[in-house]
This record gives structure tokens, sequence and C-alpha cells, in this order.
């Protein structure tokens, strides 16, 4: 199949190499001419796991091109996916501001039948929405079905989630269409939920905001075990035991982040009010995970006492999560700005970024931040961290403080090393 990709970001790119890997011909497309000039150069504006091996075999082997021009390959191909951003408005809606310029360039494209398939993460409507909108445009409904197919993969394992996915969602007005999409991923081994495109695009949130929830409930609980000092990592592990509960998403630390769960809270919460329902759990979620930056905050400040000096702390890792570079409403970044408001000074260091926030001194390596620090924060649970040489950490820190915002680090191990630990709901 000829297949059109809007939009070559986390989910447009990685849905393209492993369309074009399955066998089919992928236009990738996207409005940035410098992403698109890297890209038919070989070079990955993104860093995720395997993404540039698959990519380059795919393009050396034909079926996978990029492109500028969407309108070209939208006229040409049967399929066009959507893989455009969907950030969080100021009023914390789902910004639709790159999906109508889509149905724009669309509406002037569509002159042979279409599957339009939607990947970004849209509110609850927005398929029964473009149908309305395209017709307007003046596009003949015969020409189009819009099918809903979100995108469940994550950041870090992007490529693996998509081969590999828990389920593939279509929901589609017509069962053919439905069909026609579920085609398109005949080789994976997975199961198919076909429903309605309202449901399908529920889904989605629903999903984001019950993984948030999950995080945010298991931070909730490491504050009774701080209190009770009682060890979070056992409670955890306890209750994800239970095959009702699952282990997963259960680990205490700085809370989410990332380009998909905070906006995806928000626009869940915003598509609950235009039908003038409260969601009281959305709300509490949102709370604990903003409070939970403070919480390291506090823990900071008391292991640092009253000081006459700047103390200097070093924080190890910036993005949201480990094995991206993406640091999209990022908690390492927001420590990193209360910790510079506080008046410490930061030297900072993550393996992919090195030049966010001009307020904190990047380092070229993990040892060179941590030299003379009063206090070591671990933000990102990258592998070279947990991995890390702590002898040589302690002989180059002036205090050896350790606090482990992702739990991630042996606390046992640390402390025979001679540090102080500090996690959370970590006695
Ligand atoms: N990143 C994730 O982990 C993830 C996971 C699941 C779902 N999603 C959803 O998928 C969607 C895309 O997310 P992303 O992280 O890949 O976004 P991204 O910001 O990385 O990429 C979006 C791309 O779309 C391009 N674009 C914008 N308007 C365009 C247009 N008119 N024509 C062509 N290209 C255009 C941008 O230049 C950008 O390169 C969002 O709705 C997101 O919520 C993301």
């Amino acid at each position: 199949m000829d297949i059109c990709i809007i939009g070559a970001g986390y989910v447009g790119l990685t849905t393209a190499a492993v369309l074009a890997d399955i066998g089919h011909t992928v236009y990738c497309t996207d409005v940035n001419e410098q992403k698109i000039n890297k890209l038919q150069q070989g070079i990955i504006p993104i860093y995720e796991p395997g993404l540039t091996e698959m990519i380059t075999k795919n393009q050396d082997e034909g079926k996978l091109f990029f492109d500028t021009d969407s309108e070209r390959h939208m006229a040409d191909c049967p399929f066009i996916m959507i893989a455009v951003g969907t950030p969080s408005a100021r009023d914390g809606s789902a910004d639709m501001v790159y999906v109508k310029s889509v149905i724009a360039a669309l509406s002037q494209t569509i002159h042979s039948p279409k599957i339009i398939i939607m990947k970004s993460t849209v509110p609850p409507g927005t398929a029964d929405w473009m149908e309305a909108e395209l017709q307007q445009l003046g596009v003949d409904k015969g020409l189009f079905e819009i099918v809903s197919n979100p995108e469940f993969l994550r950041e870090g394992t992007a490529i693996e989630d998509t081969v590999h996915p828990d389920r593939i969602v279509i929901g589609a007005k017509q069962n053919e269409a439905a069909m026609n999409v579920q085609e398109l991923y005949h080789t994976l081994q997975t199961q198919f939920l076909i429903t309605n495109r309202l449901e399908a695009e529920l889904i989605k949130y629903a999903s984001n905001a019950f993984l948030a929830t999950k995080i945010s409930f298991i931070n909730e609980i490491a504050r009774i075990c701080d209190a009770y000092h009682a060890d979070i990592m056992e409670v955890s592990r306890g209750i994800g035991m239970d095959q009702r509960i699952g282990a997963r998403f259960l680990h205490a630390g700085l809370g989410y982040g990332g380009s998909c769960f905070p906006k995806d809270v928000n626009a869940l919460n915003d598509a609950a009010q235009a039908k003038g329902i409260r969601l009281n759990l959305v709300q509490a979620v949102k709370k604990i995970n903003r409070s939970q930056v403070d919480i390291y905050l506090n823990k900071i400040t008391h292991s640092l006492g009253k000081r006459s000096d700047k103390p200097r702390i070093a924080v190890w890792g910036a993005t949201f999560k480990e094995n991206t570079d993406d640091i999209r409403y990022s908690q390492a970044i927001a420590l990193m700005k209360k910790l510079v408001r506080k008046g410490y000074g930061v030297y900072a260091y993550d393996p992919l970024v090195s030049s966010e926030l001009s307020s904190v001194v990047w380092c070229s390596n993990p040892y060179e931040a941590v030299e003379q620090a009063d206090l070591l924060v671990i933000a990102t649970a990258w592998s070279a961290f947990i991995e890390a040489d702590w002898p040589k950490v302690k002989a180059l820190m002036k205090r050896p403080v350790i606090v482990d915002g992702r739990n991630c680090l042996d606390k046992s191990a640390l402390e025979m090393y001679g540090f102080d630990y500090i996690g959370v709901g970590r006695p």
C-alpha cells in the first residue's frame, strides 16, 4: 500500500519506519524543511533506540521517502495518516491548530478515494468534526473515510512498542474502512479492537489518564511510607503482585512528564468540562504530580540546612524519562528551575541535553557535574547513572548526599559506599 504520513515527529517517524518495514511504500512528510533535509540525508532528528537502523534500511530498500510536499503525497496515496502535534493550549484544551492546517490541505487534494487515519491524540468528537469540516470545504463525502487509530507507543521504546503493541485500536464508521486499516498492520501479532471513532478517541485519553493516575497514586502512598518509615519499593512490589492491579507504573519518584501525560490529562479534563462534568480524580492526579517536585525540593533544602555559602547541586538527567531526548514537561527541568530560584548553583548533566536552561551550568560528563557538589540529584533513570562509579563520585563530592528522584539506585549499596541516600518512601 502507498501511505502518506503527515508529521515526522516521534509518532510519525516510528510509524513510517515500521509500516515501511512491514512492506508498504511510505511517504513521510513534514512542514519543517530542516527536519526533512536531515532525514533525506539519513540523519534522524530525534533519539529513539533502533529507529535510525530501521529508517536507513527501508530508505535503502526504496520503501521509505521523506518530503516537504505533503499535498502531492496526500493526492497520490490512498492512505493518509495524520501524526501532527496536538499540544496543550493555554486553557488546557488540545490545541488543534496543526490538525486544522492538515484539514485545509486535505480539502485541496482529495480527488480520489482516501482513508484518512488519525494517529494524533485528539479530543472525543474530532473525527466527526473533521468529516463535517471536509464536506463544508467542498470535499465529496463519498471520497473519504476518517478512521481513528490512536497511538500508544512510549518514547524510549517506540519501535518495540509499535512492532509488538498490546493492542491496536481502530475506530471507524464503516467496517470496510476498519478492515482496510487493520490490513496495513497484517504482519503484527497483536489483538485488534474495532470500535467506533468516539470510543477510540476516548480509549487513548482514558489510557493515559489511568497511567498518570497509577503514578500519582503510588507517589501519594510514598508520602505515607515516608511518614511511617516504610519502604515504598516493597509496598509497590506487593501491590503489583496482584494481577488485578499489575506491577507497571507503580514506581514512586519525581512524577510523570513528557509530551503526552500532562497534556492528555488536561485535554480529557477539558473535554469533560465542555459537557459540564467535573473529573475529581483527574484533578487530584494533576495536583499530586505538580506537588511531587516540591516534595523533593523540601528534602533537598532540609538536607542542606541553613548555609551562608551558595550550595552547589549536581543534577543528573534532564529528559522526562530515560532513553529519549524529549524534555517536554520534564519534571527534571521543573526541579532544576526551582533549585535555581532557591539560589542554589545547579550543575547538570544529561547524555542527550546540554543547553536547556541558561541559569544552569551544563557539564560534559556526570563526574564533572559532581565536582565539589553538596548534593547529587538523580532526576532521570538513565542506565549510565545507575551504573556510575560511586567511589569516584564520592571522592569528587564535597558532601556525599544523593537524592534519588527516580528511586532507581541500590540504597544499601550506596550507604555501604558511605553516601547519605534520600529517596521518596525509602526509610
Ligand atoms: N510522543 C509520544 O510518545 C506519543 C505517543 C502516543 C501518541 N502521541 C500523539 O501523537 C501526536 C504526535 O506526537 P509527536 O510526539 O510525534 O509530535 P512531534 O511534535 O514530535 O511531531 C509532530 C510533527 O508534525 C509536524 N507538523 C505540524 N504541522 C504539520 C503539517 N501541517 N504538515 C506536516 N507536518 C506538520 C511538526 O513539524 C512536527 O515535526 C500527538 O497528538 C501526540 O499526543 C505521541
